[in-house]
């Protein structure tokens, strides 16, 4: 008798170099295949649980993906047997410790084990030195998860799942821990809902983190001005790319700004700057200039000039929305109006204006829609660009989190955001480099930039049923682990498959609940619609929605 009598539960049936197939032993045969650790029943033989597979001296790790009925072995009397498919993982050595890839397979007939609490201890085992626990493995709650920071804020990072999965509860859980273990951790948070830091009722502003290493800054108060655009992000903000005219826009935009950003500039003795130089130029000259151009008519008034007339739509755009106060922040900004006022603005970015703060929320919620996009690629710019230019960059390295990625990174094919997304596309092809790691969180995986995914090293996928949307990570990730993505139609509520660098192998988490949790936007209709309140203020609400201002501060 082997050791492992007792948690013997199948035998191999067909081996591929990606998949293994076995068939559990059935009642007939003993046992049914579960085990009960401490009185509780474990996950044995279900989805996302993990089993050995012995043979000789070959000791399989391998993570059960799929269990189908299969007609009984002659002799049983149920009728129905049990079959399951896994996929190898790794090798356990005879020293007890585990090791990715596979060198020697087993043949039929080796044994399926459950796997002991020791052998599951010693997969977990590879990251713990860091500290970084962020979960409990779904196989075995008294187990807990860490995870390699470096290679998880280093080397980018994807948070997928479906509306109410536990993405937003995810992003607070890693980052309270991870400024908990690593206190010169720098964070910058896009938040586009208010969700990490929130006016109360009573106007006591919360926030899902420690206060004293948290900045909150409303993205309207920080003044993200035009001039710091690059050429192409100005196209985005200002010109419609399906006018008739817009080549000719485009055309006599590059001009205007090469000529306003030189001639505003001589005295900053910077020597050549170029057409994307962060320097300041007057948004009202650059409107006259476009304006003169659209009037001017040659020979007395007769005849009309070459632009005449072509920038009518371009001009009116402008107009409205320099008279728009919620672009102020953007077009028409009262502190930030000389090219003397970026470092302050880097300063507050980075967590280095006053107070010093680790994570920076950037409270997207007031930005008009039809402007995030080039904000976000603007926030986003300046952190590259801040660590690409500082000399100390690895010393200082950031994160970015993009909460709702999908809004503000589109797929390719988007035509209108093509400069925005060109820039978030560079960080993260050439982040890594220079110290700037991302994390993307979104709903639709589908319609985020498939450069941007793919350049992802580790994926938390959180409970996902669309079908498209599972298609579309099954490619993302490692071709051995891709089965797995079956298994995210049957994630609970914060329950993840975590794949990629940061875990010793894919791994069925349990995560932590943050402590506090950040706001949940959710309404609840239930709720509220038994108790809620008989009449509302209405004046109140015309009010805030002529003044643009839902919070009314
Ligand atoms: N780790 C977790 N443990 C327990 N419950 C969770 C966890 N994560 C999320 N939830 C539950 O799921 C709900 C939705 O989470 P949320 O992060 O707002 O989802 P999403 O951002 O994906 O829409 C939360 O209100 C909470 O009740
Ligand atoms: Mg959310």
């Amino acid at each position: 008798m082997t050791p492992y009598t007792k948690t013997l539960i199948g035998h191999i049936t067909k081996v591929e170099a990606g998949s293994l197939a076995a068939r559990l032993l059935e009642a007939g045969e003993g046992r049914l295949p579960r085990i009960s650790i401490k009185g509780e029943q474990d996950m044995s033989g279900q989805p996302g649980s993990y089993v050995s597979i012995v043979q000789g001296d070959i000791k399989l790790l391998a993570v059960v993906t799929s269990i189908t009925e299969v007609p009984a072995s002659s002799g049983s009397g149920t009728g129905t047997g049990r079959a399951v498919n896994m996929i190898p993982l790794g090798e356990i050595t005879t020293g007890g410790v585990f090791q990715n890839g596979i060198k020697h397979y087993p043949v039929t007939g080796a044994e399926v084990h459950d796997i002991t609490r020791d052998e599951m201890e010693s997969i977990f085992v590879k990251f713990r030195a860091q500290g970084y626990a962020i979960g409990v493995s779904s196989a075995d709650e008294t187990i807990d998860v860490c995870l390699d920071p470096a290679a998880l804020f280093g080397r980018h990072m994807a948070i997928l799942g479906q509306s109410g999965a536990g993405k937003s509860w995810t992003v607070a859980n890693l980052l309270q821990r991870a400024v908990k273990r690593m206190p010169k951790a720098h964070i910058i948070v896009l938040d586009l809902h208010g969700e990490y830091s929130w006016e109360e009722d009573s106007g006591v502003r919360k926030c899902a983190f420690d206060e004293r290493t948290t900045r909150y800054i409303d993205a309207r108060d920080l003044e993200i001005p035009y001039w710091l655009m690059t050429f192409s992000e100005l196209v985005d903000l200002l010109v419609d790319r399906a006018d008739d005219s817009a080549s000719s826009q485009i055309a006599f935009l590059r001009d205007c700004v090469q000529d306003l950003r030189n001639k505003s500039n001589k005295d900053l003795g910077i020597g050549h700057i170029s057409i994307d130089s962060p320097v300041y130029f007057s948004l009202q000259e650059l409107y006259g200039f476009f304006e003169t151009a659209n009037k001017t008519t040659s020979n007395f008034g007769k005849e009309k000039g070459p632009l005449a007339g072509l920038f009518d739509q371009f001009l009116m755009r402008l107009q409205s929305r320099m008279n728009d106060m919620r672009y102020d922040f953007l077009l028409n900004p009262r502190r930030r109006v000389s090219s003397d006022t970026l470092s302050d603005l880097l300063r507050d970015f980075v967590g280095l204006g006053e107070p010093k703060a680790q994570i920076t929320i950037i409270d997207m919620s007031s930005v008009p829609f039809d402007v995030r996009p080039v904000v976000t690629a603007q926030i986003g710019r300046l952190a590259f660009e801040f660590n690409y230019w500082n000399p100390r960059y690895k010393e200082f390295p950031l994160l970015l989190v993009c909460e709702e990625a999908h809004s503000y990174i589109p797929r390719e094919g988007n035509v209108q955001y093509r400069g925005t997304l060109r820039t978030m596309q560079r960080i993260a092809k050439e982040g890594r480099k220079y110290g700037v790691g991302m994390a993307v969180v979104t709903q639709r995986p589908h319609d985020l930039s498939e450069t941007v995914l793919a350049q992802c090293s580790t994926f938390v996928c959180l409970r996902l049923t669309n079908p498209d949307d599972q298609e579309y990570v099954r490619d993302l990730v490692p071709e051995a682990e891709r089965d797995l993505i079956d298994i995210l139609s049957s994630l609970g509520q914060g329950e993840a498959m975590i794949m990629g660098l940061a875990v010793p192998l894919p791994t069925r988490v349990q995560l932590f609940k943050p402590d506090p949790p950040p706001n949940s936007s959710s309404v609840d209709f239930f709720r509220q619609w038994c108790t809620g309140p008989a009449d509302l203020d209405v004046d109140d609400i015309v009010d805030r929605w002529r003044r643009q201002d839902r919070l009314r501060r």
